[in-house]
């Protein structure tokens, strides 16, 4: 009852009803891999009948979640992505700049390649760029649009700030809001509609992009919202925005931006090559969290920075690249054992994954948006191998393909060779055994939650998640052989000596009244970034008597940054802090700023 139509087709044909072959990927028990032959004719799997039943209903879901006249969004703009219509156990009635942007590059893809070349399509996205551009001039808390708001993660939907705390600020919004509008803008060109790029949809473009080129190198909440530090899909997305804003200000002639955008997508195409973990395998998700940085982040990243002209890059983590290959056994072999759902299968089935293997929230469950990218990057890799017609194992990539062929070498096989049709069989296979996974928990009706419980398998947090069914149609679109048009990432070179850039400060000066202190009692100031010590008690930074009762002090702190920060009083270690709450300011983009503050 709890499961689709076909479950029960599924569980009869499990554990290898694959798209007519007969590959072994995960037979309880068993032997090593054998490899079958090709049906004849091949007859339907449970993927082709996933595809089938699920994709309508995946793109209606995802309609159903924007406004204005989404049956399950009431109350959103129009144009805005609500995350779920869940608003309590999660409350996610609000609509992210992630979520929303990664919908709507599906959508964008949809319409430029004719998939869905609906007036009501167009309509929806002009509305969604409308949408987003209001929501980047609303001050919030992360600042205002030209001092850090733009790294704001989330509004409410009626397009007004959030203003509650959250992990802010997470700066790949801005890198997949530009990604998505770009997308549409490359289109709207070869359309003969420049006029509209230049005048409408630039301005917003460019505003993300700035923010990017400036802020790259700052710390950021990652895309699950939990870690502050360096994230790998940030970096890489905000590497792609860059590569592909600089090409289209190239071709509409604004041209000031380009080697400058050109220089920082250097830099971060640097930046990304050093989350690489080469004894493991793996690229590390965060630099921060204290976890093993296993974490669909990566996978996700693979997926979304696919660029079919790229080839098998491994520096842009193509999917078919060897370092993304290797990437995705670590990471789905880490789901192996911790999920009840997954066990009793052989070491090289298709398995339910989740976010990351320490994963707590809701204790911890495969996703549907995590199981289906794992297909995804394999069909992605597919596309590649059969358009360039080889396909390379590499020492690097040796142990996935491996569990398709235990006596495989490394080499480039050719498409004549029966190792390469044996290995793109059982890849093809084994994508497909991830598509069966989602479809054996999704319930009748094809309705897509955030997750599904690791023990029992039924749905869990979240109902409807937007972004389950846009992973529904992007796996679907790849399984079908659909790439999105190529963003800049063939014959990039990898920097030999990466550059940071570190943002502009702002002299910001505190002066403080109000302060009595007694002799040999100092007073200080600490607070929420570097320059302010991080809320050091033993090292804070001291102000000096500027004239009888104002103490002051001149700092240099990040431009457009949020601070957070307190007064102190330190006699031989005994520590007086002034009373709550904390200080907040935001610095401005340039020149120099002076507080006067009162002691309380
Ligand atoms: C917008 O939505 C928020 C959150 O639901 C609500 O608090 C606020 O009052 C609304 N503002 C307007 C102008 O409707
Ligand atoms: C260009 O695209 C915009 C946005 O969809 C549309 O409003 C406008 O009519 C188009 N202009 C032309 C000349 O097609
Ligand atoms: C800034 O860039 C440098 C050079 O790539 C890198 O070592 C550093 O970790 C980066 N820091 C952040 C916070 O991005
Ligand atoms: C998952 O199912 C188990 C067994 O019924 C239950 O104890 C657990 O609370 C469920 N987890 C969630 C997050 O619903
Ligand atoms: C603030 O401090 C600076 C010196 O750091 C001083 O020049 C300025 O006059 C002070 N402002 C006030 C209002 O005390
Ligand atoms: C500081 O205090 C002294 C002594 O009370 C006084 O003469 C002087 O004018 C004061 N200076 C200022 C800047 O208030
Ligand atoms: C400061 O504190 C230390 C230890 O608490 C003590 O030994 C020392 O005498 C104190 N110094 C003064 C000047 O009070
Ligand atoms: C602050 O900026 C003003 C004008 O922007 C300038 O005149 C002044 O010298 C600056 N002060 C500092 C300390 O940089
Ligand atoms: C702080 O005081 C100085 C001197 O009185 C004044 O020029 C400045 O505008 C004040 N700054 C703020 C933020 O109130």
């Amino acid at each position: 009852m709890r499961f689709f139509a076909f479950a029960s087709l599924a569980a009869s044909l499990l554990p290898f009803a694959h798209a007519g072959l007969s590959v072994d990927l995960g037979g309880h028990g068993g032997a090593s891999v054998s490899i079958g032959h090709r049906r004849s004719p091949p007859r339907q799997s449970i993927a082709d009948l996933y595809v089938a039943s699920e994709s309508p209903v995946a793109k209606a879901g995802l309609l159903a979640n924007i406004g204005p006249d989404g049956s399950k969004s009431s109350g959103a703009k129009a144009g805005i992505v609500i995350a779920s219509p869940s608003t309590v156990n999660p409350d996610y009635l609000y609509t992210w700049v992630r979520d929303s942007s990664l919908v709507f590059k599906v959508l964008i893809d949809q319409y430029t390649s004719g998939q869905d070349a609906s007036v009501a399509a167009r309509d929806l996205i002009d509305a969604f760029v409308s949408a987003e551009a209001i929501l980047q001039q609303l001050p919030n808390p992360s600042g205002t649009v030209d001092a850090g708001g733009l790294g704001e993660p989330k509004f409410n939907i009626n397009e007004t700030a959030f203003t509650d705390s959250w992990g802010r600020p997470q700066r790949d919004g801005p890198a997949l809001r530009a990604t998505a509008i770009i997308s549409y803008a490359n289109w709207l060109i070869d359309h003969g509609n420049s006029s509209w790029v230049t005048k409408t949809l630039w301005p917003i473009i460019k505003l993300d992009l700035d923010y990017v080129s400036v802020n790259w190198n700052q710390s950021t909440y990652d895309l699950w919202e939990e870690v502050d530090s360096s994230s790998f899909f940030t970096t890489a997305v905000q590497h792609r925005a860059l590569r592909e804003g600089a090409a289209l200000a190239s071709s509409i002639g604004q041209s000031s931006v380009v080697s400058g955008y050109d220089d920082q997508a250097d830099n971060l195409l640097c930046f990304m090559q050093s989350y690489w973990n080469p004894s493991e395998g793996y690229m590390t998700a965060n630099t921060g969290g204290g976890r093993s940085g296993k974490d669909a982040n990566t996978v996700i990243t693979s997926i979304r920075t696919f660029d079919p002209a790229a080839g098998c890059d491994a520096s842009t983590f193509q999917p078919c690249s060897d370092k993304a290959l290797s990437n995705l056994k670590v990471y789905v072999d880490s789901f192996r054992s911790i999920y009840n759902i997954n066990a009793g299968w052989q070491a090289n089935a298709p398995v339910a994954v989740g976010r990351y293997p320490e994963d707590i929230y809701y204790d911890g469950n495969p996703w549907y948006l995590t199981t289906f990218a794992v297909a995804e990057q394999l069909y992605d890799a597919l596309i590649v191998w059969k358009a360039q017609g080889s396909l390379t194992v590499s020492a690097t990539s040796l142990a996935f393909f491996r569990q398709f062929q235990s006596g495989v070498q490394p080499g480039t096989y050719s498409a004549s060779t029966p190792t390469y049709g044996t290995l793109v069989e059982a890849v093809a296979s084994f994508a497909d055994g991830f598509l069966t996974k989602n479809a054996e928990y999704t319930p009748a009706g094809g309705a897509l939650s955030e997750q599904y419980n690791k023990t029992t398998g039924a749905q869990t947090s979240a109902a409807d998640l937007t972004w389950s069914y846009a992973a529904a149609l992007t796996a679907f679109a790849a399984r079908g052989g659909f790439a999105s048009p190529s963003w800049g990432a063939k014959g990039l070179k990898v920097p030999s000596v990466c550059k940071a850039n570190p943002v502009p400060t702002v002299a910001v000066t505190f002066n403080l009244t109000g302060a009595t202190t007694n002799s040999g009692e100092g007073v200080y100031i600490t607070g929420s970034v570097d320059a302010l010590k991080i809320w050091s008690t033993t090292d804070p930074v001291p102000l000096k008597l500027a004239g009888n009762t104002t103490w002051s002090v001149t700092v240099g702190i990040p431009a457009s940054t949020i601070v957070q920060y307190k007064y102190l009083k330190l006699d031989n270690g005994t520590v007086t802090w002034e009373s709550d709450p904390n200080n907040q300011i935001t610095t401005p983009a340039g020149g120099n700023l002076t507080i006067n503050d009162t002691w309380r």
